[in-house]
């Protein structure tokens, strides 16, 4: 076990089933992480199961150059889902990675360098994205990174204009920050981001590896803002857990995209996984579920008498700034209520539950909180 690089959580967990995660003791634990946004169909979900077991018996994996009919499919899926005409798809196998290669596709298609990016941003840990990737906890050890990359304040309009000018190669942004602490930025922020890259030359990659798929209450975030961006990344939860990202760009990224590749590129296994699981989400309109109980989450715990400083977000994907260690009480959740949750930052308890998330779970989730707030309160 990689034990120098995670510290160990005190429950082992050998099932799940839902939106419930089940440890060695026959525990249930209602995951409102969606172990790290992994499940948005939940665990387990028969169609993916079904799904990985059928491809697994007739081919675990053959790489990406031959063409294969589960892997044409996920792509035509994708390119049909992807916003405006980012209709060209690469497929890798995390989210680090569809961000390296957002970043080289971005690099070689303008033949600039420059990157923007914001204070708070998370793109993952490989060295590009790293760079890329604001918390000088997570650079620092690893430096130098990339140093053509400058830092501009996460939603300040001006702030970005001024940074992107005609060396710029790619603004690289999240549309609401997911680890700097569920940030949600102005109304037209976006679309300014669109307009300057836009009129300096430079590609707007979106990462929405944690807020794609439905997340937020439209398919991608930026569908709410009538964004169309020229990369998009996802991975996360797209193959229910199963590795995989993917890079969607439009064509003149695509027209330069430069030499990349990968061997595990769209391995068959995954691709089963991520087409069950998109047809899942559509099937069972999850994106309309995700603005239904996302909605009841952020009223209901807006309207409680609850020491919360602030509750951000949008749909599934929501932020508590509880004003104190968001760890202790991710901790407690856990041990005394059974709910699994996760920090996003110090004071910031982060809700990304499995799309398919019920009323009568939402209600244990916030009848959880507000029971692990009040024991805080009065300790
Ligand atoms: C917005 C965002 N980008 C990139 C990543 C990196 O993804 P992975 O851990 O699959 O490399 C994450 C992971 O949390 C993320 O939330």
């Amino acid at each position: 076990m990689s034990e120098f690089v995670y510290a160990p959580k005190p429950i082992e967990i050998v099932g799940g089933d839902g939106s419930y995660l089940i440890d060695t003791a026959g525990e249930q634990y209602l995951d409102a992480g969606a172990s790290f946004g992994c499940a948005p169909v939940g665990h387990c979900h028969p169609t993916v199961v079904d799904a990985i077991q059928e491809q697994a018996s007739s081919l675990t994996f053959v790489q990406g150059s031959y063409p294969n009919p589960t892997r044409t499919s996920l792509v035509k899926r994708l390119a049909s889902l992807g916003p405006g005409d980012c209709t060209n798809v690469w497929l890798c196998n995390s989210g680090t990675e569809a961000n390296e290669a957002a970043i080289k596709f971005a690099r070689s298609a303008t033949d600039r360098s420059a990157i923007v990016a914001t204070t708070r941003g998370f793109h993952g840990r490989t060295m590009g994205s790293l760079s890329a990737t604001w918390k000088p906890a997570y650079r620092q050890p690893f430096e130098p990174l990339l140093d053509d990359i400058e830092f501009v304040p996460f939603g300040d309009a001006e702030a970005l204009e001024t940074a992107v000018t005609e060396e710029t190669a790619a603004v690289i942004i999240e549309p609401i920050q997911g680890e700097g602490g569920v940030n949600v930025p102005p109304d037209g922020y976006l679309t300014a981001v669109r307009e300057c890259t836009e009129s300096a030359g430079a590609a707007m990659i979106l990462d929405e590896i944690q807020t794609g798929l439905g997340r937020t209450g439209s398919f991608w975030a930026c569908d709410a803002a009538g964004v169309v961006p020229d990369i998009l990344t996802t991975a996360k939860g797209i193959a229910s857990g199963v590795p995989m990202g993917a890079t969607l760009c439009r064509q003149w990224i695509a027209d330069g995209a430069g030499p990349h590749g990968s061997t595990f590129s769209g391995s068959p296994i995954a691709a089963a996984a991520a087409n069950a699981t998109l047809e899942v989400i559509e099937e069972m309109n999850l994106t309309e579920q995700a603005a239904v109980h996302g909605e009841t989450l952020m009223s209901t715990l807006t309207e409680s008498t609850l020491d919360i400083k602030a509750i951000r977000g949008h749909g599934l994907l929501i932020g508590l700034d509880v004003r104190r260690g968001a760890n202790v009480l991710a901790k407690q959740l856990a041990i005394d209520h059974g709910i699994l949750t996760m920090p996003a930052g110090r004071s910031v308890l982060r809700l990304l539950p499995p799309l398919t998330i019920d009323a009568a779970e939402v209600e244990q989730l916030v009848t959880g909180i507000e029971a692990a707030l009040d024991q805080e309160a009065s300790a």
